[in-house]
C-alpha cells in the first residue's frame, strides 16, 4: 500500500490508473478505523479495480467546544488494517495541505445541512460536504463509500453529487453493529464501562420503534414519545434530539406514510451518539 500525504503525487499515481481505465472506488475517512470503515473498504474492493482510502480528521466540521483535539488518532493501526484488506493507496494529508493560509472556499447544502445534527452542530456539514468535495476533486473516484450510520452525511453527500452533477457514484453501505448492538463509532471509545453499558439504550428505543411501526403505529409524534420514555429511563443519557423525517427531504413527518428515517442523537454522559433506523419499502434497516 502506498501511503501519499502530498496532493502532487497523489494526482500522479491518479492520472496513472485513469489512463489505464481502472475502475477507482474510495472511502473517506477520519481515521482510527473500526469494522464499520473496513466493511466500506471490503465493499469497494469487491466492485473496484483500485481502493484508495483517506484519513483526515478535518478540523472544518469540527464546531470550537468540540472534540477536535481529543479525536482518536493511531495511523499504525490504521496503516496496518488497511494493509490487510489490500488498499493500493492511503491518502494522509496534513491540514496545511487541505486548508493552506488564505483558504476561502465551502459548500453548503441549504435546508438539508440545519437539520437534525446541523442544529446542534452548526457548520458540521459544511465542513463535511467541503472536505469531501475537496477529496474527490483529488482521488477522482468512480464510487464512494459511506456508511448508513451517519445517515443525514449520505443524504447530504448524495444531494452535493446531484446538484453539482460530480462524476461519482455516492454508494451507502449498512450501520455495522458491536455484538451486544452498539453502532460501531470511533467515539465509543470515549465511554467508560457504565457509558457503555448505559449506550444500549440508543440500539434498544430503535428496536422498540421497529416494532410499533412492524405492529402497524404510523403516527410519529406517539412513536417517538415511546423512544423518549425509553431513552430518558436511562440515567446517564441526556436525549438531544429524536426526530422522525423524511428520508430525503430530512422534513418531519406527522404520519409514516412513506420512506422515512428514524433518527436519534443522544448525549451518554459527555459523549454524543446517533443511531437511526430506516423505513423503506421493503422494510426497516438498521
Ligand atoms: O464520516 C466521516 O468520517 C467524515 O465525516 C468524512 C466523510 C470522512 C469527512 O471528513
Amino acid at each position: 500500500m502506498e501511503i501519499v500525504n502530498e496532493i502532487e503525487p497523489l494526482r500522479e499515481k491518479i492520472s496513472l490508473w485513469k489512463k489505464q481505465g481502472l475502475k477507482i472506488g474510495f472511502v473517506p475517512t477520519m481515521g482510527y478505523l473500526h469494522e464499520g470503515h473496513l466493511s466500506l473498504v471490503r465493499e469497494s474492493k469487491k466492485r473496484c479495480q483500485v481502493t484508495v482510502v483517506s484519513i483526515f480528521v478535518n478540523p472544518k466540521q469540527f464546531g470550537p467546544s468540540e472534540d477536535y483535539n481529543l479525536y482518536p488518532r493511531d495511523l499504525e493501526r490504521d496503516r496496518r488494517l488497511l494493509e490487510q484488506e489490500g488498499v493500493n493507496l492511503l491518502y494522509y494529508p496534513s491540514v496545511e495541505a487541505m486548508y493552506p493560509e488564505g483558504y476561502r472556499t465551502y459548500v453548503e447544502v441549504e435546508l438539508l445541512q440545519d437539520k437534525l445534527c446541523g442544529q446542534s452542530r452548526p457548520g458540521h456539514f459544511r465542513g463535511v460536504c467541503t472536505v469531501v468535495l475537496k477529496l474527490f476533486n483529488l482521488v477522482q473516484p468512480d464510487e464512494a463509500y459511506f456508511g448508513w450510520k451517519d445517515a443525514q452525511q449520505v443524504i447530504i453527500i448524495k444531494k452535493m453529487v446531484e446538484d453539482l452533477n460530480l462524476p461519482v457514484k455516492v454508494v451507502p453501505l449498512p450501520l455495522v453493529r458491536d455484538h451486544d448492538g452498539l453502532a460501531l463509532s470511533s467515539r465509543n471509545t470515549y465511554l467508560n464501562p457504565e457509558e457503555r453499558k448505559a449506550a444500549l439504550v440508543l440500539k434498544k428505543s430503535l428496536d422498540l420503534a421497529e416494532k410499533l411501526i412492524l405492529a402497524g403505529e404510523r403516527d410519529t409524534g406517539r412513536i417517538k414519545e415511546k423512544i423518549k420514555e425509553l431513552i430518558q429511563s436511562e440515567p446517564l443519557a441526556r436525549i438531544d434530539y429524536v426526530e422522525i423525517v423524511d428520508l430525503k427531504t430530512l422534513e418531519s413527518l406527522e404520519q409514516l406514510d412513506r420512506e422515512a428515517l428514524v433518527a436519534l442523537a443522544v448525549f451518554i454522559g459527555r459523549t454524543r451518539l446517533i443511531d437511526n433506523l430506516r423505513v423503506v419499502s421493503g422494510g426497516i434497516e438498521k
